[in-house]
């Protein structure tokens, strides 16, 4: 009988960067097992952030087109109206189908997927490392795992040579106003609202705050976003925030910059949001307070404490270059360790861990991980920004192509942003590239590809580019490196 409780490594997490680390382990012929505390695969990104919230941005942008742009377009039709209760199903069943599919991943490559908290459990006598696993009453467990828990209780013992932590990260609450999942709510609850908010105040303007914010006010709420920064996105490019600033702001989002929140009262189903915009204190009511000021990772129960794993400053697990912590065979990806919080980031180093368990010799390319907010337009860039550059005090030219210039764009009734491009000023190697425009998301692709090859600005401007396509901003961008764009 084979053996359902030892394994070359255990997985704790089935979020982007677990479940995409479980089943390279398994190509690579390891025996896998990967924990998961919820019903579902796929962690947050799956159940309650990336695709539910995508799911809402392109539904409620079809809303916003039939509403403010068919008519532009000669499609006449009545108003439309919003149907939020088939708008949501149609959200749960994207992430079903989704989900299930990480399922049937796992089942193809032979993964045994275990529902329920893990726990680093020491070392046994074998040398193995044990995960106690706490299964939930209400779990529908495997078929094999009803066998090993039939007369036991409900905990499980797995031993492992190896055990990945990527257990991710939650939503950092404001300091004294703990979220009560009703009125003072996380991304995950604005995901699920039964009913459009009259007033929804969004605190932080980062990329949850953002997105969530078009997701509510394209279907007609009004959205007021409190950031304690003097600028959007602070991380992004400043010429590129402010373009997507002005944008949102176009599209009735408010925004009240260098404001902290100071605190929340709840009243009923409202809430008074007490703030200083640095005048004193103002006050503004509502009936829904979004906080997205950042995320943590998720260490607690984990038993990270009890085993001596190291953490940094910011309560990160410290990792070496083959993602291995302090401990011997404990290694760990994801939000749960340095670097930007996102899925593909995550997905990254699962491939990347896996195969320097396996003796192979792959990094992750950390300069050329892109970033997307997913308003509309869309925001998207890879490398350094003009800031970075200068404060570095690197030589650089630039070159930028507005989307008004552009066939397709117009066709596209799409005119706002650009593309702009940094290059260096000797060598002409592309150090840094911003999108703001329609589809930057998928046009990030050729950006990232380039540089990841170490291009230059005249690798793309000698490239051809279909016309008449968005890419041809790219090539034009690249061209006005040199100043020799054509259409502008
Ligand atoms: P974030 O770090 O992107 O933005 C947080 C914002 O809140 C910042 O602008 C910050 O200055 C502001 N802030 C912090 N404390 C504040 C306070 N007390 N009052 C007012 N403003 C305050 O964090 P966010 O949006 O919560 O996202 C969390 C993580 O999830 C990020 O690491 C992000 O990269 C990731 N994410 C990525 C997405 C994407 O790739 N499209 C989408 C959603 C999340």
């Amino acid at each position: 009988m084979t053996d359902t409780t030892s394994f070359d490594l255990i997985v704790i997490g089935a979020g982007p960067g677990g479940y995409v680390a479980a089943i390279r382990a398994a190509q690579l012929g390891m025996k896998v097992a990967v924990v998961e505390k919820r019903a579902q695969l796929g962690g947050v990104c799956l159940n309650e952030g990336c695709i539910p919230s995508k799911a809402l941005l392109d539904s409620s942008e079809l809303f916003a087109l039939a509403r403010d742009k068919f008519s532009l377009h000669g499609i006449v039709i009545e108003p439309p109206h919003l149907d939020l209760a088939t708008m949501m199903r149609r959200k749960d069943e994207v992430v079903r189908k989704l989900t299930d599919g990480i399922a049937y991943l796992f089942k193809k490559n032979e993964i045994q997927s275990v529902q329920g908290s893990a726990r680093l459990n020491g070392i046994n006598p074998a040398g193995l490392h044990e995960v106690l696993v706490t299964v939930p009453e209400t779990s529908h467990t495997a078929e094999w795992q009803q066998d090993l828990l039939a007369g036991q209780t409900s905990t499980v013992i797995l031993s492992g040579r190896r055990v990945l932590l990527a257990p991710g990260s939650e939503a950092t609450e404001l300091p004294g106003i703990p979220f009560d999942g009703q009125v003072i709510v996380n991304a995950r609850d604005a995901l699920c609202f039964d009913q459009v908010p009259d007033h929804l105040i969004i605190a932080g303007a980062g990329y949850i705050g953002l997105e969530m914010g078009s997701i509510w006010r394209r279907l007609g709420a009004q959205v007021t976003v409190l950031e304690m920064l003097p600028q959007v996105l602070p991380t992004m490019d400043r010429q590129a925030a402010d373009t997507l600033y002005r944008s949102l702001r176009k599209q009735g989002i408010q925004f009240k910059l260098e404001t902290r929140i100071t605190g929340v009262r709840r009243i009923g189903a409202k809430a008074i949001v007490q703030f200083n915009a640095g005048t004193g204190s103002e006050e503004i009511d509502c009936d829904r307070v979004l906080v997205a000021v950042g995320r943590r990772p998720l260490t607690a129960g984990l038993g990270l404490g009890e085993m001596a794993i190291k953490l940094d400053e910011k309560g990160r697990v410290v990792v070496d270059g083959d993602y291995q912590t302090n401990i011997p065979g404990i290694y760990a990806i994801g939000d749960l360790i340095t670097g930007p919080m996102l899925a593909h980031k995550a997905m990254e180093e699962g491939v990347v861990c896996a195969e320097r368990m396996a003796g192979q010799k792959s990094v992750v390319e950390y300069e050329y991980i892109p970033g997307v907010v997913y308003t509309w337009p869309e925001g998207a860039a890879v490398g350094n920004t003009e800031e970075q550059l200068k404060e570095a005090g690197i030589q650089y030219k630039v070159g930028r192509f507005n989307f008004a210039a552009l066939g397709r764009a117009r066709c596209m009734d799409e005119t706002e942003g650009f593309v702009k491009i940094l290059a260096h000023g000797d060598t002409d190697r592309i150090l840094g590239i911003h999108i703001v425009g329609p589809r930057a998301s998928d046009m990030v692709a050729e950006a990232v590809a380039v540089m990841s090859f170490g291009g230059t600005a005249r690798d793309i401007s000698l490239t051809c580019h279909a016309h008449p396509t968005l890419s041809e901003a790219m090539k034009e961008a690249a061209l006005d490196v040199h100043k020799e764009a054509i259409h502008v």
